[in-house]
């Protein structure tokens, strides 16, 4: 494998992937991040200069994405507009970066017979359903996204499909579950629940909180793609997932536990519009071909470390806290039909 280049490597779990590649394996990282709003570049502060590279640059930059590519071993794909509740406010950069980016490094992989790896969500499944206790997603689900950023992924997955059937591509596809951990922006989830703590502010749950996620640990995510790109079957698409499910009231209830708060410390707000309900993941086969297990498989102690990691990192989140409030606030102003909390 040797050189590979990451792109979004200043996101989250792209920042993620590129420390466990750094820690487990000898490759070379180039990473290809357009430092957007939930680009930072202090999530690759500490690695080796000499085994870690940084451009700034664009994914629909075609001249530059062929160059980078030509001289690679791999492309593992990360960046991505990537948070549901923005794309329902403006669609457009999620048509350009997740649809025309993922064209762009496809065709320079085409061009240069480079190995490619997609990170995909399972939210291009749609969701299970209210009080569903369907079973879980799996390789075979059909795709029924929901919101512009699921339609978007979706769309993208199907390219790389098309680039696998058609030209003969060397790729392979993972669809993961909500992700948590340290250097996740701090408009998703659980980063935003901590730090309005922290703030002193309180947790704001979405409608009734009924709503399940399937939660797993950046680094098994990590873990996950890193076996697929060095071990998987080319063509294949592999689910990721620990199966963690918890309503959001109960991840929040534990937040505010773990900090200290009582547990209805939380205000309710208005829903999401087309909120997906439920997300599980049947991971099975990525267990079973790839002997890939979750390492993090205590959820509250997953919680506790980043709540750790958010108390002792506020330098990090601080701009971006005050940005993505403003955000929520002017949402809340603009009235998203309260008559749903
Ligand atoms: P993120 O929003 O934290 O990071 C995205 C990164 O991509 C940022 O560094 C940003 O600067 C970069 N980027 C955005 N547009 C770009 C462009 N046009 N050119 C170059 N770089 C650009 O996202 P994340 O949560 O780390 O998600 C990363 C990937 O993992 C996405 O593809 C997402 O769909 C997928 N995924 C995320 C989760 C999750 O729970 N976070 C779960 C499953 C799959
Ligand atoms: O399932 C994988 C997906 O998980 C990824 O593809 C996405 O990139 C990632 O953002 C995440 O999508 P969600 O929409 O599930 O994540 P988010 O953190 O935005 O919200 C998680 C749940 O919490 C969801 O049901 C909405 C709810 N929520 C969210 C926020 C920000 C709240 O109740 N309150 C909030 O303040």
């Amino acid at each position: 494998m040797g050189r590979l280049i990451v792109t979004g490597g200043a996101g989250f779990l792209g920042a993620g992937f590129v420390h466990h590649v750094i820690r487990h394996t000898d490759h070379h990282v180039t990473v290809l991040d357009a430092l957007t709003y939930a680009g930072n570049r202090a999530s690759l502060d500490g690695l080796p200069a000499d085994r870690v590279a940084f451009v700034h640059g664009d994914i629909t930059d075609a001249p530059l994405v062929d160059s980078l590519v030509s001289r690679a071993d791999a492309v593992v794909h990360y960046a991505a507009e990537s948070h549901n509740d923005l794309s329902l406010a403006n669609p457009r950069p999620f048509v350009d970066t997740n649809v025309t980016g993922t064209f762009t490094l496809l065709e320079a992989s085409r061009t240069h017979d480079v190995r490619f790896h997609h990170v995909s969500t399972d939210e291009v499944f749609g969701d299970l359903g209210e009080g569903s206790d369907a079973p879980a997603f799996t390789e075979d689900s059909p795709y029924r996204p929901s919101s512009p950023y699921s339609a978007t992924k979706a769309a993208s997955d199907m390219l790389v499909r098309a680039w696998i059937r058609s030209f003969g591509l060397r790729a392979t596809i993972s669809n993961c579950t909500n992700s948590y951990g340290p250097y996740q922006h701090v408009e998703k989830f659980i980063p935003r629940q901590i730090t309005q703590v922290v703030r002193g502010e309180r947790p704001k749950l979405y409608g009734s909180g009924s709503h399940v996620r399937d939660w797993i640990h950046a680094d098994d995510h990590s873990a996950a793609v890193l076996a697929i790109l060095e071990r998987g079957r080319i063509g294949e698409t592999y689910l990721i997932g620990a199966d963690c499910e918890r309503t959001n009231r109960e991840v929040i209830e534990r937040i505010l536990a773990l900090m200290g708060q009582p547990s209805d410390a939380y205000d309710h707000v208005a829903d999401r519009p087309g909120h997906d309900h439920r997300y599980a993941i049947d991971a099975s086969k990525l267990r079973e071909e790839l002997g890939w297990m979750p390492r993090h498989s205590d959820f509250d102690e997953g919680l506790s470390a980043t709540i750790d990691w958010y108390r002792t990192h506020e330098s990090w989140w601080s701009a971006a806290k005050d940005s993505a409030e403003k955000f929520y606030a002017a949402r809340e102003g603009a009235g998203f039909p309260a008559d749903t909390m």
